[in-house]
């Protein structure tokens, strides 16, 4: 336990990464697969509200994909993936779109604002935000690919002081509902902010060489070192669209991209506000 000193120092540690970040977009991208202890939960809710009122702007994006896999079971759809990414017949489109919309979008919303946050929740569809079109060519796959992110309403959002939720679906122009997966969606619009930086809240330590060895966390990488882990068949399912995405990011400006562990307490405030921060830092 820390005695009042300590913890006052610690407080005054802080200050420079405060003095740094704020008033810079911070895009955070929730995994399903870290929402599912709500303990944790409540602590990574925090941790947003924290962020923004020290000044710094949170921009949330979700996934959900137990939840969904949850539902698809119950209705006897099967959950197919192909790369780390969901096949989604039109079926379970219409999945996807009630719980990722209906339920956990709403959710996060209503836990940010019961805690006297100003969260709003966002589909792709609000004010034409993610509009796509489908990514394969076979007509019964509602997978989409991003042909362009509204960025206004996301800045007039934050200079407002409200806390975007997004959620990964996407519309095209005729308002045909795409899946989209939430790495991908965060990486898009940490690009079209031109975020501070890109963070993925996961359910690892980061990028592992030995998926139940934790000592074997890759703490740094380049995008010739991904590639190389991918070939290796070390990076595979759902680590694959992340890494992809804060490489691209990167890329295209954002400053810096992290993959973390979403079940570790305080994970977001560790990577923003200490020194040495936790997990795989892409460069
Ligand atoms: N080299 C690797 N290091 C760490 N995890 C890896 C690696 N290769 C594959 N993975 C897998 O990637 C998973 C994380 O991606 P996953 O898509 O399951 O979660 P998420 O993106 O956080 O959640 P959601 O898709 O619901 O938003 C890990 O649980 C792990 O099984
Ligand atoms: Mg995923």
């Amino acid at each position: 336990m820390l005695n009042n000193f300590e913890r006052v120092k610690v407080l005054s540690e802080a200050l420079p990464f405060i003095q740094k970040f704020a008033g810079r977009t911070i895009v955070i991208k929730y995994g399903g697969s870290a929402m599912q202890n709500q303990v944790l939960k409540n602590k990574v809710i925090e941790d947003i509200l924290f962020l923004s009122y020290i000044g710094l702007s949170p921009v949330l994006v979700h996934g959900g994909g137990p939840i969904i896999n949850s539902w698809l079971n119950r209705l006897n759809i099967e959950s197919k993936f192909d790369k780390g990414v969901r096949v989604t017949s039109l079926e379970a489109m219409e999945v996807v779109e009630m719980v990722l919309v209906g339920k956990v979008n709403q959710e996060l919303v209503g836990l940010i604002n019961k805690k006297k946050g100003k969260a709003i929740g966002l589909s792709g569809k609000d004010a034409r935000l993610i509009m796509a079109s489908q990514f394969f060519q076979s007509s019964g796959n509602f997978v989409g690919k991003i042909d362009s992110v509204n960025v206004d309403i996301l800045k007039l959002l934050i200079k407002e002081g409200y806390i975007p939720v997004i959620t990964s679906v996407a519309t095209s122009l005729e308002g045909q509902a795409y899946n989209i997966n939430a790495d991908t969606v965060a990486g898009r619009i940490a690009e079209a902010l031109s975020a501070e930086k890109l963070i993925l809240l996961t359910d690892t330590s980061g990028i592992m060489r030995d998926i139940n060895n934790p000592t074997t966390l890759v703490k740094l990488a380049n995008s010739f070192q991904v590639d190389l882990l991918k070939k290796q068949k070390i990076i595979s399912g759902g680590m694959i669209p992340k890494v992809d995405c804060c490489i691209q990011a990167i890329r295209n400006g954002v400053k810096s991209a992290h993959i973390i562990d979403g079940r570790v307490d305080h994970a977001l405030l560790l990577e923003i506000l200490t020194k040495e921060g936790i997990g795989s830092m892409l460069i």
